[in-house]
């Protein structure tokens, strides 16, 4: 094919006209493009949301593993049910007991972690320009798929309690007064990727009786719903409501993510649905995963390694809060998460979190920008720092070296004021001083 696309433009993907048009909204996220600057050993990365498993019993999933492939070797081995391993499903209720849901094993789909059921979901129920309510900022996996799904992703406030109901219920009206249908709120009610809040026990009834009033479904996404520190875990929105909500698990912060094993317990005719969409993606989720989790539950005690996951959790936030209340410049504010992996922060005024990222990275230090959180490009002045994977020394150096670069940005800023940043920084390393408001 010719490397000259019609129009006669030179284009680097010479395939460019033949994808189909839901391609156009998969770009690689910004966490993505940051990984391969992100992961060398001299950046302390504040950036990637990978759980610390460090801590696992390595010899004990190894013991399970070696059982697994000798007394169920070839079952483990063979194509499974698109539905998942039934003793899985049962061992995922009971997980979810935990929080309060009384679910039954028929009606759990197993899937390639929750990531893959945040797409199964959105691909049974969206069509191009259908509305997915979302919390604003959001999971950013998540907007990816309703990206790739051409959904129009409408956000909605959140504070320090989460998700705002009154916000909600203005954006679902907001919707409909111009004639688009909603086809799910997507929220996160546990320890927030990447706001860090928790939605408030009052706030989950107005939530439900919202949605419930608007028939609107809810997708309720919850990895780190047991890695709370100071509280939880919280009674699930499936708890209370089993018609009107899709809740999706994870083991992969409770356990280990490469295992690749999270659900979704569905209504009925939905979890069908989801099936039959399963079936079409992947045949069946892999036996060996599922079988490999199944064996890890039922022969350790997972319970408690979970609780030494949140206690190395809690002293890697105690160390990331302490070191920002240390050396964060006034005007700058974050969370306190009691639970999960991430602190959200928000700059000084003025001060654009995604043109600082290359300096940031050169000081060694990185960070994801709140942009990649939200659908509409908003959140330059945010960031999301996680405090999951680096020890606690790392996150004081990293919190230090943040620092340092945003009193750089702010003496930048008071000197050249708002100028856009490759001219700031060009005048800058020229030695160039002057507080001339020409070059506002
Ligand atoms: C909110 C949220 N949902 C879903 C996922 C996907 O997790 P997994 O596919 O590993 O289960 C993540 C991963 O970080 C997440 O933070």
């Amino acid at each position: 094919m010719s490397r000259r696309a019609r129009g006669g433009a030179t284009r680097l993907d010479s395939y460019v006209d033949r994808y189909a048009a839901r391609t156009l909204g998969m770009t690689a996220s910004e966490i993505r493009a940051l990984f391969s600057v992100a992961s060398r050993p001299e950046v302390v990365s504040l950036a990637g949301g990978m759980p610390n498993i460090t801590g696992l019993p390595l010899d004990v999933v190894g013991g399970a593993i070696s059982d697994l492939v000798e007394h169920d070797g070839p079952a483990a081995m063979q194509y499974g049910s698109g539905q998942g391993d039934p003793g899985l499903r049962e061992q995922i209720c009971d997980v979810m007991r935990l929080e309060g849901i009384e679910g039954h094993p028929d009606d759990v789909v197993v899937t390639v972690g929750s990531q893959q059921a945040v797409d199964l979901v959105t691909r049974i129920f969206c069509d191009p320009g259908d509305v997915v309510i979302a919390e604003a900022p959001s999971y950013v996996g998540a907007l990816g798929v309703f990206r790739a799904f051409q959904c129009d992703v409408v956000h909605v406030e959140m504070d320090g309690d989460g998700l705002v109901p009154a916000a909600l219920a203005e954006a679902i009206r907001a919707v409909r007064a111009d004639g688009k249908q909603i086809k799910f709120i997507y929220t996160i009610p546990n320890y927030h990727n990447p706001a860090g809040v928790s939605l408030a026990s009052v706030r989950r009834e107005e939530v439900l009786d919202i949605a419930r009033e608007a028939d609107v479904l809810i997708l309720e996404d919850n990895p780190y719903g047991l890695l709370g520190f100071d509280d939880g875990p919280h009674r699930a929105l499936r708890a209370d409501e089993p018609d009107g909500v899709i809740y999706l698990g994870s083991f992969s912060k409770t356990f280990a993510p490469g295992f690749r094993v999270g659900w979704a317990l569905a209504p009925h005719a939905v979890r069908e649905k989801l099936v039959l969409a399963q079936e079409a993606a992947t045949l069946c989720p892999p036996s060996f995963s599922q079988l490999a989790v199944r064996s890890y539950l039922s022969t350790h005690d997972w319970q408690g390694q979970v609780k030494a996951f949140r206690e190395m959790y809690r002293e890697r936030r105690d160390a990331m809060v302490e070191a920002l209340e240390d050396m964060m410049p006034r005007g700058a504010r974050w969370n306190i998460p009691n639970g999960g992996f991430y602190v959200w922060l928000t700059l000084p005024d003025g001060l654009d979190a995604k043109t600082m990222l290359p300096r940031a990275v050169t000081s060694r230090v990185a960070y994801v920008p709140g942009t990649a959180f939200f659908a509409d490009g908003s959140g330059a002045q945010s960031m999301r720092l996680s405090y999951c994977y680096p020890t606690p020394d790392r996150i004081r150096e990293g919190v230090r070296r943040l620092v340092a670069v945003i009193e750089e940005e702010m003496e930048l800023r008071e000197t050249f004021g708002t100028m856009p940043g490759a001219r700031r920084e060009r005048l800058a390393s020229r030695g160039y001083e002057s507080p001339n408001t020409d070059l506002r």
